[in-house]
């Protein structure tokens, strides 16, 4: 079956099932600073599964676009991808373990379904800790299904336990599905440390949320959340090794083939080098598709790393020009039909790949001559062989390598880099501490959802304040928050004056000093739009909506979280107003800790 078929399937099944099916939301989260990327499909829902009403009902299913950049060094091998899709469907406080239990069995081995042979598959349920309890029920379920006892493996929490998608939410402790991928019949009693047993579905009762102390709590309402990642179940199904090997990735490596005039090799000769090209720019035509541009920093500076190490790649293989774009049109091709959003910035995709493939290339012979000139100097007698901060920081600096890149190119040569070191030459030019400089290229960013949520109230006033100050025309063209600040892009043509932007200020801080409570209602999009409130999101959350109003400040369409008084935002300062592209201005601006 191909991953379109399955993908058809999966949605059809659950719409048969009483489920709605919702539209992908994009790759960056809108609100969540612990992530750089939607990681799951739960992780836009995540709002809804702690208990705010969905338009679409309580029972979704979709195909979720998503990014796991802690996979980005294991890309090479047959498994790892950056870039995936996820089919899942959600119970919101509706059904709970054994309606999720019988759908799946019947979606897994129904005829009209995947068919699959009960022989060929194998289930793992919770164990239990001091957490949570065995999951009994999930386990007698299985069996009433005819599964075998031999068949269920109940394992601990590193196993079957779920979430949250970023440090803090919900999750649960679930149960996985696996699939036979070995040469001849199944093994009679199941070994979940076999590896020719693959995961292919994954069902997480959500009852629990992970507070930032790390304890649970039980969540108001029970969940069910499942994911099943696409190119793998297509990989199984076809018995395929490894997804690569599949369809959706043939019209790429066929692009490869071409720039590199090479008659088409067997899907299963694939090297590492095409592996990564593969993966990399596929992801980075996604992510550019949803708005990002390669930067120094969050999620450009993953895309940066992206794109730049698969043009190394290329170069392994004898690419000399430009390709990037080339490949970028062979993912528009295979699935701009269901992400519509890669035809409709296909202009922009080529345009961003272009640029930035400009700028390194050039940079990359040069850094490689430089980075063989430095190991070049250490003698080859030396056992600890290691490029120093310094050396590290100035391949960055000078010639745009990515830390990750010299990491690679070094170990590829048996040094190790000192990023320590590194952390500390970047922290110097950046006046940050080195401690700061570390977390900024893990991309890791502590919990800090409190801070978030008046980072958020914070978004509204200012929004609010610049529609006083500049006018009507002032509209939300982007936000985006971390822990330490938020940044909000709106519609304006020139760059604000010192007056404006101290105006601006002052009418934040007045409201944070009339601690004014914030509050929220649901109601439909027609009523919104009568009460006054700005920020419609279009069809995004469907008719209802929420509506978030402060004082008599502001009215704003939002999902939320917030702050619950405009005090608890203490004081407000703008640190920046920019450009960001053309009629739109960016304000970066920080609240009292
Ligand atoms: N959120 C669950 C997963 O990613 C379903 O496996």
């Amino acid at each position: 079956m191909e991953a379109k078929a399955i993908r058809q399937k999966y949605l059809d099944f659950f719409v048969k099932h009483g489920h709605s099916v919702i539209k992908s939301a994009p790759l960056v989260p809108d609100n969540d600073p612990t992530c750089l990327f939607t990681t799951a499909g739960m992780h836009p829902l995540v709002p809804f599964l702690q208990g705010a009403k969905h338009p679409a009902g309580n029972r979704l299913t979709d195909v979720q676009k998503c990014v796991r950049t802690g996979d980005i060094d294991d890309v090479g091998d047959p498994v790892h991808l950056t870039f995936f899709e996820m089919l899942g469907n959600w119970s919101l406080g509706d059904y709970f373990k054994k309606e999720a239990i019988d759908m799946s069995f019947d979606f897994l081995t129904g005829a009209e379904n995947l068919n699959i042979p009960l022989e060929n598959l194998a289930f793992t349920v919770f164990a239990g800790d001091e957490d949570a309890p065995f999951d009994a029920e999930a386990y007698q379920m299985w069996l009433d299904h005819g599964v075998k006892a031999e068949r269920i493996a109940k394992l601990p929490k590193a196993d079957n336990w779920w979430g949250p998608a970023g440090v803090t939410g919900p999750c649960g402790p679930d149960t996985e599905m696996f699939y036979w991928t070995g040469d001849g019949a199944a093994p009679e009693v199941f070994d979940p440390k076999d590896k020719r047993w693959v995961e292919i579905w994954n069902n997480v009762f959500m009852q629990y949320n992970k507070k930032a102390d790390g304890t649970f709590e039980p969540l108001a309402q029970q969940n069910v959340d499942t994911g099943m990642g696409l190119e793998r179940i297509t990989a199984v199904l076809q018995g395929k090794k490894s997804c690569y090997e599949t369809e959706l990735f043939a019209r790429i490596f066929a692009e490869i083939d071409a720039i590199r005039g090479v008659e088409a090799v067997p899907a299963a000769d694939r090297t590492a080098s095409e592996r990564i090209i593969a993966d990399h720019l596929r992801a980075a035509t996604f992510i550019i598709g949803d708005g990002i541009t390669p930067g120094n920093v969050d999620q450009g500076y993953v895309l940066r790393r992206l794109i730049r190490r698969a043009i190394r790649e290329g170069r392994k293989l004898g690419v000399q020009g430009e390709f990037t774009g080339r490949i970028a049109q062979a993912v528009i091709a295979e699935f701009g039909d269901v992400y519509t959003e890669l035809k409709d910035n296909a202009e922009k995709i080529l345009e961003a790949l272009k640029i930035e493939e400009k700028q390194f290339a050039t940079a990359l012979e040069k850094g490689t001559r430089e980075f063989e000139k430095l190991i070049a100097r250490v003698p080859a007698h030396i056992q600890k062989k290691v490029i120093s901060g310094k050396n590290a920081f100035n391949l960055y600096e000078t010639y745009g390598f990515p830390l990750e890149l010299t990491i690679e190119m070094a170990h590829e040569n048996n040094f190790e880099v000192d990023e320590k070191g590194f952390a500390e030459a970047y922290a110097k030019h950046q006046e940050l501490s080195r401690q700061g400089a570390e977390q900024k290229f893990k991309g890791g960013l502590a919990d800090h959802s409190e801070a978030t949520a008046r980072l958020h109230t914070a978004t509204h006033l200012l929004h609010a304040a610049l529609r006083k100050v500049l006018g009507d025309h002032v509209g939300q063209k982007g936000s985006n928050i971390t822990a330490e600040r938020l940044r909000f892009d709106f519609s304006h043509e020139e760059k604000m004056t010192p007056e404006q932007l101290a105006e601006v200020e002052a009418l934040v801080n007045d409201a944070i000093k009339r601690e004014l409570p914030v509050v929220m209602e649901e109601m439909d999009v027609e009523a919104a739009r009568e009460s006054g409130a700005i920020g419609l999101f279009g069809d995004r959350y469907g008719d209802r909506v929420k509506v978030y109003t402060i004082g008599d400040v502001s009215k704003e369409i939002c999902g939320g979280p917030h702050a619950g008084n405009t005090a608890e935002l203490k004081s407000f300062k703008i640190q920046k107003e920019e450009s960001s592209s053309r009629g739109v201005r960016r304000i970066k601006a920080v609240i009292g800790a």
